[in-house]
């Protein structure tokens, strides 16, 4: 590779998920920016395919003003090919490189025969995501391509987010285009469709016949993009120990390190604010409950907590096949109790629908109106009020009491009587609030059909299923993800496949107490980090060593513990939560980046270091700013001089590659057992 400037390198992130919202990889790009921004200013630029819907909200277009990205991108459009350059509007306002990969489907075929012959990848017709990825994979490496060789003086560093944004770094290997590339994983495809069904998946993990089992679903050719770009990156990561065990014997790439997800914590300037905000937004949820319960409103909401899961609808996979069972024996369990409590749990997860249901539009406009109503009453009796008061003369015989009880006129009463017979139904209050597309084979419904959990009165666990992602526009429960987390108890994601799980790690930042498993990245990141995790909120359900009876049982009593609280112990409860958000920071998160890079830079550029002295000097520097000891220990537990996960054996060894034997947080099966593979191929 030719001599570059290393210390002024330029960073180059990809995915899809620029600007484009689709699950846990936009939170970690968007809630990065900050921290990434604030290293490289304007060396930073990250680049997506074009979504014209999101961009048109989320970015604001600009002129380039760096020459050489001025002439790639010139080259480029005088062949056809149309982007959005421009500024993201989040925190930190990287600059973003959006490809519209439409007009540049007159490749496709010849790109497709291209990855054959490079890269021996078939794609075969049909697979329109397929078919995306291999256009955008080609669009990038293009772009690099040309860009490198406009600007000859500074090193690049392309980091390459899942299999989705992976056709490029094949491409850049083979045609030896002079950047740096890092590949993160953020789940394996493999991983996701073998636990979507009914597979024994963590004991059974190093015998599959990955190739076997990735025709057998149809995603061969998936997987060898996914296993290519792998294997071509000059520096290979996961989020989490458990996905790079994962990553090792499904992509047959050891990684060389984790990147664990942080966020962007945001500290209020009066420490309980947090707490303030947590009874602001409850009270939105309480209207809301009122209205989707009206008729059978019967229970007291101040001896109510909100429960949710929320997240991409992966049934299995985010444990809502065990949420909702164990909501069932917690209901039992309640009600053999005789507790006082009732627990709304929300399901939050995006499925075909055909908007809300008349019903539910119903519920929310008959309880607007009774309190519309009851405003208006309540305006015209303080005037009375005041009037008789003001007026009331002790001489004249008259008998004040007798006075107050008059205060509502006839045609009041009248009214208020309407509105409090239009709230009388026959039906039960809804589970879901949307016209399902295919109601009577959605695995949710069917599943709390199966359990009978119907919105009875006796019922102690009420469930509401809200199929869409939340949002302040939506006419009903209409507030953001955030603010709806704030306003709930306890976050619920039992899953069984979660390579980090950012659901949980947002609760966590925001004060909310939540249960994750032993399955999920960041339950074992926490589990390692903290001894009595549930001390803090967080409740870690043993889905690794236990039955699945076993693990609904502890998933259940979890919460019923949880109702047992008292609202001081709750009140409290949030605080120590909170208290773990520095724990989950980009500041520190951020660092295992920071290694990665180094480690590419060093792998691909270790020429243009100009002496040892230097190249010691370059790493010398960061090195000793890595792995410095906790000055103020963050954590529960005593983890003297360890940072970040990474720390627990990869990145740090930055000078000598990596070395990750031992996943901490995931111990393994015991991997000399002799044991064949155990399903028919
Ligand atoms: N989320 C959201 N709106 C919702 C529910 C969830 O934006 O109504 C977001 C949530 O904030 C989280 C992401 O969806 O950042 C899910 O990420 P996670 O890592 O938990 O799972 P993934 O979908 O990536 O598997
Ligand atoms: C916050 C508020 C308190 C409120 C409490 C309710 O702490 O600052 O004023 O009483 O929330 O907590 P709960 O767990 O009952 O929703
Ligand atoms: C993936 C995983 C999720 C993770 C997210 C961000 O979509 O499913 O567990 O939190 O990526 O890394």
């Amino acid at each position: 590779m030719a001599h570059r400037d290393v210390r002024n390198h330029l960073l180059f992130e990809v995915s899809t998920e620029v600007a484009n919202r689709v699950g846990g990889i936009y939170s970690v790009i968007k809630s990065k920016a900050p921290i990434t921004t604030a290293e490289y200013r304007d060396r930073y630029t990250l680049i997506g395919p074009l979504n014209r819907k999101s961009a048109a909200i989320e970015v604001e277009e600009l002129t380039p003003t760096d020459p050489y990205l001025i002439e790639t991108l010139r080259s480029m459009s005088d062949r056809g090919v149309q982007y959005l350059y421009g500024r993201w509007l989040i925190e930190g306002a990287p600059r973003v490189l959006l490809f519209e990969t439409g007009p540049a489907y007159s490749h496709l075929d010849e790109w497709k025969t291209d990855l054959w012959n490079v890269a021996g990848i078939p794609s075969p017709s049909g697979d329109s995501e397929t078919n995306e990825t291999v256009v955008f994979g080609y669009l990038v490496a293009w772009f690099l391509g040309e860009f490198v060789y406009h600007d000859r003086t500074r090193a690049v560093v392309a980091h390459f987010h899942e299999w989705l944004a992976g056709v490029a770094l094949p491409l850049c290997r083979k045609r030896r285009i002079d950047v740096t590339t890092i590949f993160t994983t953020h789940a394996t495809l493999l991983g996701r469709y073998l636990c979507a069904g009914s597979v024994d998946f963590y004991n059974n993990l190093q015998y599959f016949d990955v190739d076997a089992e990735a025709g057998k679903r149809g995603i061969y050719h998936r997987y060898c993009i996914e296993r290519a770009a792998a294997h071509s990156a000059d520096v290979f990561t996961t989020v989490s120990h458990i996905t790079a065990y994962e990553s090792e014997h499904l992509l047959k790439r050891k990684p060389d390190g984790v990147l664990p997800n942080g966020l962007n914590v945001v500290k209020f300037s009066a420490v309980h604010e947090f707490q303030n905000l947590h009874a602001v937004s409850k009270a939105k949820i309480n209207d809301f409950i009122r209205g989707h319960f009206y008729g059978h409103y019967d229970f007291d909401l101040d001896n109510t907590l909100y429960f949710f899961t929320a997240g991409r609808y992966e049934y299995r996979n985010k444990g809502v096949d065990m949420f909702i069972e164990s909501l069932a024996r917690l209901n039992h369990r309640l009600k053999t109790e005789n507790s006082n409590k009732t627990v709304v749990a929300f399901i939050i997860m995006p499925a075909a629908t055909h908007s809300y249901t008349v019903e539910t539009l119903k519920g929310q406009a008959v309880m607007k109106a009774l309190h519309d109503t009851v405003k208006e009453i309540q305006e015209s009796v303080a005037r009375r009020l005041f009037e008789s008061s003001a007026r009331f003369n002790e001489d004249s015989g008259n008998d004040f009491s007798a006075e107050l009880t008059d205060l509502l006129t006839g045609s009041e009463k009248v009214l208020l009587k309407r509105r409090v017979f239009a709230l009388k139904r026959h039906t039960q209050p809804p589970i879901v609030t949307h016209n399902m597309a295919d109601d009577a084979n959605d695995p949710i419904l069917n599943q709390i059909r199966r359990v009978q959990l119907f919105n009875n009165s006796s019922d102690r666990v009420k469930i509401i299923f809200h199929p869409e992602f939340l949002n302040s526009n939506n006419p009903i429960l209409s507030l953001d993800y955030d603010d709806f987390v704030r306003g709930c108890h306890l976050g619920v994601f039992p899953s069984y496949y979660e390579p980090w799980g950012y659901t949980p790690a947002e609760c966590t930042v925001m004060g909310v107490p939540s249960i994750t498993t032993n399955l999920s990245g960041f339950g074992c990141y926490m589990e390692e980090l903290i001894e009595n995790t549930s001390d803090y909120g967080i409740y870690i359900v043993d889905r690794r060593s236990k039955g699945i009876d076993d693990s609904i049982n502890q998933l259940s009593d979890y919460m019923f513990q949880f109702s047992l609280k008292s609202r001081r112990q709750r009140i409290n409860q949030r605080n120590r939560t909170e208290r773990l958000s520095d724990l989950l920071d980009w500041k520190r998160m951020g660092l295992e980046y920071i290694k990665a890079r180094q480690l590419a830079l060093r792998r691909a550029y270790s020429s243009s270091f100009e002496s040892q002295e230097d190249f010691e000097d370059f790493f010398d520097g960061t090195e000793m700013k890595l792995s410095r000891p906790l000055s103020a220990q963050a954590s529960p537990r005593d983890r003297t001089g360890m940072m970040t996960p990474g720390d627990f054996g990869s990145l740090q060894e930055v000078q000598e590659g990596l070395n990750t034997d031992d996943y901490i947080g995931f111990k393994l099966p015991d991997e000399e057992d002799d044991e064949p593979y155990p399903y028919p191929l």
